[in-house]
This record gives structure tokens, C-alpha cells and sequence, in this order.
């Protein structure tokens, strides 16, 4: 053997450890996680405690066993809010035959000084009959916006006490183990969430 063939066996030698290196501390970073389906699912949906418009106190385990559509407003907002849910229940309405039994609908307020559980009842019941309305204290509603990166605040209109509550509007898909799958704005139609549910279900 040449030196020279000795000095290149050497250094290829070097250069196909360090590759095996790189490779063997990098790889796992580019395994996707078995337990999320999207990048940075982690971060969007948590536990929580509330009351839902029955009375009863639910967890995050209301989740559990069906896809879940998360919508966070209020039910005074004249706009956004009631036609996002409409646009919700008519996505679960025009899925193929019982295929909609395994989408649950859920409105958490984000104003419990005015969404009480009696008002809760009757906002959820016109939208679909199986929307779960979800309120609580000042302080559970806002742990659970908290963990759905949900952003609100109350905004006073006039002088006489009355107000509004400014509030992100994204709609949150769950999977049955009430686990992020997706989001949609708040321009989704009936149509493209229906198709997104077709897909899962
Ligand atoms: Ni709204």
C-alpha cells in the first residue's frame, strides 16, 4: 500500500464516521411523533374544567370517543360567531348517513359574566342538537382559551358598562382522543369541513 492510498483510505474512513454521526444524531428529529399528526400539535388543547349547558361539570375527557369541532366566542357576538357554528352544524348535517353522530360540536364562551349555563342551552340548541356548550368562572375560561391559544378580551362599547369581547376565531379540529388534528379560519365553508370530516371518518 502507497502512503498516499493509506492517507485517502484514512480519510475516507473519517469522513464515513462523521456522516454515521451526524446521521445518528439527527435522524430522530425527523421521525414524526406516532402521537401528533401536525407539527406543533402539542401546543393547541390541554385539560380544563367547565360547566357544560346541562349543569354538569365536564373535563377535557368531553373529548373523548368522538371527533371534536372547538369553537371559543361568545353568544351576544352578532356576526362571526353564529355563523361559524351554523357553518359547523351544517358540516356534520350534510356528512353521509350516521357518519355525523361521530363529529361532536362544542362552543366554549368567552364571556361567562353573560353566558350562563341557561343561556348556553338555548345559544347551542339552535345551532345543532348535538353542540356541547361549555361555560365557568372567569378563571376556568380563561385556562381553557389558554390552552388552546385562544386569545379574548372585553372591549367596552359607550360609557354605560355595555361591551364586546375581541376574540380570535379559529375553529379547532380534535381527534377521539381529543387530541389537535386541525384548524380552520374563519372563512372555512360547510363544504371544505365536511370533506376534511369525510377524509377521518
Ligand atoms: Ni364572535
Amino acid at each position: 500500500m502507497t502512503p498516499a492510498l493509506a492517507k485517502r483510505l484514512i480519510i475516507g474512513g473519517m469522513v464515513a464516521i462523521g456522516t454515521l454521526l451526524i446521521l445518528a444524531i439527527y435522524l430522530p428529529a425527523f421521525r414524526p411523533d406516532p402521537n401528533n399528526t401536525v407539527e406543533g400539535s402539542a401546543a393547541i388543547g390541554d385539560a380544563f374544567t367547565l360547566t357544560d349547558h346541562t349543569g354538569a361539570e365536564v373535563t377535557e375527557q368531553v373529548l373523548l370517543g368522538r371527533y371534536s369541532l372547538i369553537y371559543f366566542g361568545f353568544t351576544y357576538c352578532p356576526d362571526i360567531c353564529p355563523m361559524t357554528l351554523q357553518t359547523v352544524a351544517d358540516a356534520i348535517e350534510i356528512l353521509p348517513g350516521q357518519k355525523g353522530e361521530s363529529v361532536q360540536p362544542v362552543f366554549i364562551t368567552l364571556d361567562p359574566k353573560r353566558d350562563t349555563v341557561e343561556t348556553i342551552s338555548s345559544y347551542v340548541s339552535n345551532f345543532h342538537s348535538s353542540m356541547v356548550g361549555l361555560t365557568g368562572t372567569q378563571d376556568q375560561v380563561q385556562k381553557a382559551a389558554d390552552a388552546y391559544r385562544v386569545f379574548f378580551r372585553e372591549a367596552p362599547i359607550g360609557d354605560d358598562g355595555d361591551y364586546t369581547i375581541d376574540h380570535s376565531g379559529f375553529l379547532y379540529l380534535m381527534n377521539r382522543s381529543g387530541r389537535y388534528i386541525d384548524h380552520f379560519g374563519k372563512d372555512v365553508t360547510m363544504e371544505d369541513l365536511s370533506a376534511r370530516l369525510r377524509e377521518l371518518l
